[in-house]
């Protein structure tokens, strides 16, 4: 199925309108909504919209697709981003929340963090996925020409980056591909060129590989995108 595009000039208002919709869905039918988290700014505001709505949040469980290898209080962490933004003030019950341990050793933290999922439901398939897309076209810690592009027998890798110098938590296209929903949301300027790359299906562009087998893509464009 060909990803959805939508540009809009309510980005933060259609995100958590797509995240609830799918929300709704999934409680509905199945009494749980499993989500994955993008790290880095974009989601932010979003993240701090959700805070303010009041749902039933003992029913989501929430992962996220990586995680900077950092504790999860300096000012790096995914996790922490989110907590700030979202879990803290919407109390979100610690129970809902699988944070990756970004200050253990990698390798083990995403064995660990795999074997997490996997004791929960086997397969693993989130209701959505939250991504964002760097201007190299990377996405969760895929980035171009990393190790963790070629994996197919794992979930959860630890990836080395060299652009940064250290490693990061990541999904693997596996788990990424094993969802019913996958949501990229794009709000900074100065990624069209890659943008259109992507959506054309370049390989060289990690993002252009995330393609559920039984799921679709929506890409929501906002602000610059
Ligand atoms: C991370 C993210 C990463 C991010 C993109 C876009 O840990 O940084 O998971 O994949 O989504 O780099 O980041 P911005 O939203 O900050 O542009």
């Amino acid at each position: 199925m060909s990803p959805e595009i939508l540009h809009t000039p309510t980005f933060v208002s259609d995100a958590v309108a797509l995240i609830t919709g799918e929300a709704e869905k999934a409680i509905a039918a199945r009494g749980i909504f499993r989500i994955a988290l993008s790290g880095g700014n974009t989601p932010r505001p979003v993240y701090e919209a959700l805070a303010g709505l009041g749902l039933p949040w003992d029913k989501w469980e929430i992962t996220f697709s990586d995680e900077r290898c950092v504790p999860p209080d300096n000012d790096q962490s995914n996790f922490r981003m989110a907590r700030i933004a979202w879990f803290d003030p919407a109390r979100v019950p610690g129970g809902s929340i699988l944070r990756m341990e970004g200050e253990a050793d990698p390798p083990a933290a995403a064995e660990k963090y795999e074997k997490e999922l996997l004791s929960r439901s086997s397969p693993y398939v989130h209701d959505l996925i939250l991504l964002g897309m760097g201007d190299d076209g990377h996405t969760a810690s895929l980035f171009p020409g990393t190790g963790a592009l070629h994996v197919t027998d794992r979930l959860v890798v630890a990836n080395y980056v060299p652009k940064f110098s250290t490693h990061r938590l990541t999904f693997t296209y596996p788990l990424l591909n094993a969802a019913r929903h996958v949501c990229f949301l794009v709000s900074s300027p100065g990624k069209e060129a890659v943008l259109k790359e992507v959506l054309t299906g370049n390989p060289a562009y990690p993002s252009a590989s995330v393609a559920p087998a039984d799921g679709h893509v929506t890409w929501l464009l906002g602000g610059g995108a």
